[in-house]
């Protein structure tokens, strides 16, 4: 559920969700949304896959056999000597689209209850009920950790997350890949200006590798992807009261070597009209055209440096698989 209507606090113990996504408000998403209909190319923003539906249709992804990011970086996860790397545990973690939980689990897992009372974990999230959800998981099983959800748009909400402590902010999954290239620079300058020196940030790249690896991963034989792709269009009908109809669109993901990037698109299977109260005319496809949801870019070692330069960052180290399908950066505010 994305809830840009009411804002509530929700209790679980000790630990906290507010929901922020109201001061954004519902009419710039309803806008945006539009324009993105009305642009050329045709497209929706990737971070409106996530109603409850579509982040679980995401969670169920990432345990394909030809989904390989997930459990490559949670092994490079496993084996991070993160104790080393923060030094200090009174820390706030903060995890940008923290999704189900499982890998700050697997990072929380390694310190005992007594380091866990001096840690804040932080997890922001554009999902409320995924967020709700990890929340008092999260609570339950690790009972001396502050943990305080914040349901906003990482994007554009950034000023919400509290000042005062050490930070260690995670980004996990290659995330960052469905930003583009720009905006991922922008992104993460953006963080590294509320960083404080001494402050690190911790961030997951899929690494650019064989094309086929990479369709494969995105056009599972199950048609998972599919089916998320497409739950797309569901949310938007509900954000802003279209009628798309999901069975009128094929799923299509390739790779395109000029961005370096997975594109994700649905694709009309004929020509077709939507009617929406927010547009004057009803919006024509026509047959084989496509609306544009994801694009996921693949990094390699460069680009990370890059990243780093770019906001004022040092690459304190790169921890990458044997095959180097996936690296975790830990980047480092020095001055
Ligand atoms: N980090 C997890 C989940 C990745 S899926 C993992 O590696 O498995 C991407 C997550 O980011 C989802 O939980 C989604 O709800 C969240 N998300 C996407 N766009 C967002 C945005 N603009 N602001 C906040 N969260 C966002
Ligand atoms: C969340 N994100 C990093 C996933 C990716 O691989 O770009 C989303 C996804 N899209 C299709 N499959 C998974």
């Amino acid at each position: 559920m994305m809830d840009y209507n009411t804002k509530e606090i929700v209790k679980c113990g000790s630990a906290t969700i507010v929901n922020h996504l109201p001061e954004i408000g519902l009419l710039k998403v309803v806008s945006e949304i539009v324009d993105g209909l009305n642009s050329s190319p045709k497209r929706i923003s990737c971070k409106y896959f996530y109603d409850t539906e579509g982040s679980n249709l995401f969670t169920e992804i990432t345990r394909l056999a030809e989904y390989y990011p997930t459990r490559t970086e949670n092994a490079i996860l496993r084996e991070l000597p993160l104790e080393k790397l923060i030094g200090s545990f009174d820390i706030d973690i903060i995890e940008l689209g923290s999704g189900d939980h499982s890998k700050i689990t697997l990072i929380l897992e390694r310190f005992s209850e007594a380091q866990l009372q001096h840690m804040r974990y932080i997890p922001v999230d554009i999902s409320f009920s995924t967020l709700e959800t990890s929340v008092r998981k999260l609570a339950e099983r690790f009972p001396s950790l502050a943990v305080e959800g914040i349901v906003a748009d990482y994007y554009h909400q950034m000023h919400l997350v509290p000042g005062e402590r050490k930070k260690l902010f995670c980004f996990l999954g290659s995330t960052i890949g469905n930003l583009d290239r720009a905006e991922a620079m922008n992104f993460v300058r953006n963080i590294s200006d509320i960083m404080r020196p001494g402050d690190s940030f911790l961030i997951g790249f899929d690494r650019i590798k064989d094309t086929s690896m990479l369709e494969s991963a995105y056009n599972d034989q199950t048609g998972l992807t599919a089916r998320f792709n497409k739950n797309i269009l569901r949310v938007v009908n509900r954000l802003i009261l279209s009628d798309f109809d999901p069975d009128d669109f094929v799923h299509r993901a390739f790779y395109n070597p000029r961005h370096r990037r997975i594109e994700m698109h649905v694709e009309a299977k004929k020509s077709l009209r939507v009617c929406c109260p927010y547009m004057k005319q009803p919006f024509e496809l026509q047959k084989g055209e496509t609306i544009h949801t994801e694009n996921s870019h693949k990094f390699d070692e460069c680009d990370i440096h890059a990243l780093g330069e770019h906001a004022g960052l040092a690459v304190n180290r790169i921890f990458s698989d044997k095959k180097e399908w996936f690296s975790l950066a830990y980047f480092r505010k020095t001055n």
